[in-house]
């Protein structure tokens, strides 16, 4: 089974729009989905969800989606809280906050910090997240380092980078799953996945059941992963 399972949790306007609804509709159902997801980790024994949630692109759509999009997240934050600690989820962002508003980052960091003794399920969720953000932002922490005479640039390595990585604490995913039949990455933890299996599937994320995370996991174990060797 997957220990890390990676969500590209996409086709939430298009949900919307097949029942002509506005596209923050299909954002608020989407985002009763994610409990249930969260919940069918550790039957399946995955270890670590990272949930794709909004990338450093999506500033590009319109004003009333993206402030929509911030209140959604402020107001799931509020009510989900207390039903994540209790269900021994440990919560974990990753992505840029600088652009977040501060009511936001306040909750995120609070939600950390009360979840930080939880190890049923390790979530993580990216907001305001890109992977090409996330490498630059390590490479100026890195190239700090180094100004200040703290780091050799001789030694810097694959792993030196990983630990100015946002995910410095995260396994890599195993399993990377993309609803609503786009085949691409979007900027999705373009690193960590180097050798993660991909699942393109075509549900629309707000029908993204459980028992379909189970078959997608599932299939998961059939794979032959060869990270690069011929296996005897
Ligand atoms: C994914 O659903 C959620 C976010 C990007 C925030 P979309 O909003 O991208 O839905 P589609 O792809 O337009 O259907
Ligand atoms: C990726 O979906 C981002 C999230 C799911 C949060 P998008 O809908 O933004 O990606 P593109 O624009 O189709 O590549
Ligand atoms: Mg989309």
């Amino acid at each position: 089974m997957p220990r890390h399972v990676a969500v590209i949790m996409d086709g939430n306007g298009r949900w919307a729009q097949a029942r002509g609804r506005p596209r923050l509709y299909g954002h608020h159902a989407g985002a009763k989905r994610v409990r249930e997801i969260v919940e069918a980790c550790p039957d399946f024994g995955v270890e670590y969800l990272t949930i794709f949630a909004f990338s450093t692109e999506n500033w590009k759509r319109t004003q009333a989606e993206v402030s929509g999009l911030m209140r959604l997240f402020r107001r799931y934050l509020t009510r989900e809280a207390q039903a994540l600690f209790e269900s021994g989820v440990r919560v974990r962002f990753i992505g840029d906050r600088v652009r977040l508003d501060e009511t936001l980052v306040r909750m995120m960091d609070e939600l950390e910090l009360m979840t930080a003794g939880n190890s049923r399920v390790h979530l993580t969720v990216a907001l305001n997240y890109g992977g090409r953000d996330e490498v630059a932002r390590a490479t100026k922490r890195l190239a700090r380092e180094v100004a200040a005479g703290r780091l050799d640039p001789e030694t810097v390595d694959e792993t030196t980078l990983a630990r100015f990585l946002d995910t410095y604490v995260l396994p890599d995913p195993d399993l990377v799953i993309r609803t609503s039949g786009e085949a691409r990455i979007s900027n999705f933890l373009l690193w960590q996945s180097a050798y993660a299996e991909y699942e393109f599937v075509d549900t629309l994320w707000p029908d993204f059941t459980r028992a379909e995370f189970a078959r997608v996991v599932t299939g998961f174990a059939s794979r032959e992963r060869r990270f690069g060797a011929v296996l005897g």
